[in-house]
């Protein structure tokens, strides 16, 4: 018989928490706040409340997964699981343009290597890396379910598909 979703509880390994933890205003704590009243369990707030996190200070520090943690009565190791599984979450500081390519089979077949040399002689940077400037970030992801425009990349929250060395100067350089 299977447990009921709300019965599940966290595993109690102890784990040793980092001595500062994230603080957040008042109004971002009642929008966090919201979204736990959404689910029968604290922790499937997760992904939400890492976007909030996000949001507010750039990435996932090791505060900001200590107060997770502790919002969330995890471990630290259960938001840096999740934290560190999906490409949209950061557990480093990007730059304001994350540009993430995928690599995945359709991409690769239709270019995506081409499109990774193109995006990393234009801004001067390999992939994992950011401009000097903080202005742009390099990334290879896997599929991003985008595989009948392939190839394509993700620019923070926007897709761009059907690249093409030319098109992506054009798309970079209509940057703001
Ligand atoms: S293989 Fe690139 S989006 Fe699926």
């Amino acid at each position: 018989m299977s447990t009921p979703l709300a019965q599940i509880k966290p595993l109690s390994q102890p784990v040793t928490m980092p001595a500062e933890v994230a603080t957040f205003s008042p109004e971002v704590e009642a929008e966090m706040d919201r979204h736990i009243a959404k689910y029968p369990v604290k922790r499937s707030a997760i992904l939400p409340l890492m976007f909030i996190v996000q949001r507010e200070r750039g990435y996932l520090d090791p505060p900001a997964v200590a107060y997770l943690a502790e919002r969330l009565d995890l471990r630290t190791t259960d938001i840096w699981e999740v934290a560190t599984f999906y490409s949209m979450i950061y557990t480093q500081p990007v730059g304001k343009y994350h540009i993430q390519i995928c690599k995945t089979l359709s991409c690769k077949l239709l270019g995506s290597e081409k499109i990774t040399k193109h995006c990393s002689e234009k801004l001067g940077i390999k992939v994992g890396e950011t401009t000097p400037d903080g202005r742009f970030s390099l990334s290879e992801v896997e599929c991003l379910g985008s595989c009948g425009t392939a190839p394509m990349f993700q620019i923070n929250f926007d897709y761009h598909e059907n690249l093409t060395p030319e098109k992506v100067d054009q798309i970079i350089d209509a940057l703001p």
